[in-house]
């Protein structure tokens, strides 16, 4: 019989991917949301309609059945909850997005399933506190669903149709030219999965039954920041008039001129801070159960692809604080990295 896939979400990023996935795999896939993201579901795809924060809107996950759930909300744990005990009678296998950041700082590298995290709670209705509000949807999945509950804790996520706009940055920059100023050490191990690595790996482990908390990104130095910012350039090599020119500039001089790590250099984080961890998670217990990786290469080259197909600007949802580095302070910073290093 045709397994069938709800997807809680299912037009932006993640969602996108898990509902692409599942159509690959001849799934019968339906969404729920709002409708405001998409007009027009995919071909195939069954869309229903309601607003997770209004309980009275929920009827459509009251009425079918499925054998796989995919959860990507991030608000208030209260809307995990409303779904989740919903279709626990009538669903198989509760898949919840969740993330790295339901474990607190300090992140030692290494950290694994098993390290404490933050408190949260399944009735909270409060989402201004992410790493709580996560906690608080893993809870009210498993509570529910029990050990028909998967959380996919996950890391950095990047690939195509990406709405945070880190990797997007890193590709216009790259296609502007010119000196880029680029955080060292290129050798600086990078962790992060691709959105189509995380769909699929989802869908094996809900067909295979596994439950609980699974740390979701590649093995740390899958690709180090070196060969990130090398596959940006050479992807958007026949784009630029002047070449891009990588300035590999110490951390110390980034520091002084105040550039935020993570945010104004996308993805990057200095070795040796109290997160760490983020490019450093313990993965051994997804990759034993078959999570795989693609190359970086075709992460950025599919983005970069994506991004050009659009003619405009790559979307960033609301409330995303903008990412990238302004053009004077990159100047100001590479101008200072030249100076102290006396060239
Ligand atoms: N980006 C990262 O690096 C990273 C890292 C770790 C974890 N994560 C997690 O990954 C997930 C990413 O999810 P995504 O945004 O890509 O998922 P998505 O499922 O592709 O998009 C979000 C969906 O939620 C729907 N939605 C928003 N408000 C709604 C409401 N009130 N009622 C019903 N539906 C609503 C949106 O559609 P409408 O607007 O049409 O309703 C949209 O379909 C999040 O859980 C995030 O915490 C991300």
């Amino acid at each position: 019989m045709t397994p069938s896939l709800l997807v809680l979400g299912g037009s932006a990023f993640v969602g996108h991917a898990v509902v692409a996935e599942g159509l690959e795999r001849g799934y019968a896939v339906s969404t729920f949301n709002r409708g405001r993201l998409q007009s027009q579901p995919p071909a195939g795809v069954t869309a229903l309609h309601g607003d997770r924060l209004d309980p009275s809107t929920l009827t459509p996950l009251g009425e079918g059945s499925w054998d796989v759930v995919v959860d990507t909300w991030s608000g208030a744990p209260t809307a995990v909850r409303d779904a989740a005990t919903r279709l626990a009678p009538r669903a198989g296998h509760y898949v919840y997005v969740s993330s790295g950041s339901v474990y607190p700082p300090p992140l030692p590298v290494g950290l694994d399933e098993s390290a404490a995290t933050v408190d949260g709670s399944a009735d909270d209705t409060d989402s201004s506190d992410y790493a709580r509000a996560k906690r608080g949807g893993e809870l009210a999945a498993v509570a529910a669903f029990g050990e028909r509950a998967l959380l996919g804790r996950c890391g950095l996520i990047l690939g195509p149709r990406e709405d945070v706009g880190r990797l997007p940055w890193w590709l216009q920059r790259m296609a502007r030219g010119g000196e880029v100023l680029a955080p060292a050490p290129p050798e600086r191990p990078l962790q992060f999965i691709d959105a189509r690595d995380l769909a699929r790996f989802l869908l094996d482990a809900s067909q295979d039954g596994l439950d609980g908390p699974f740390n979701l990104v590649s093995r740390r130095g899958h690709a180090t920041m070196g060969e990130l910012l090398e596959a940006c350039r050479g992807a958007t090599a026949g784009e630029r008039t002047t070449d891009a020119e990588l300035r590999w500039t110490a951390a110390e001089v980034i520091e002084e001129y105040e550039i935020e790590p993570w945010t104004e250099l996308p993805i990057w984080l200095p070795l040796g801070t109290e997160y760490e961890g983020l490019h450093g998670m313990d993965v051994e217990r997804a990759h034993a159960a078959g999570l795989r990786c693609r190359a970086v290469t075709e992460t950025v080259a599919d983005t970069w692809a994506w991004m050009a197909a659009l003619g405009g600007p790559p979307p960033v949802r609301g409330g995303i604080p903008p990412h990238g580095l302004s053009p004077e302070r990159e100047r100001a910073a590479l101008s200072a990295a030249m100076r102290s290093s006396g060239s």
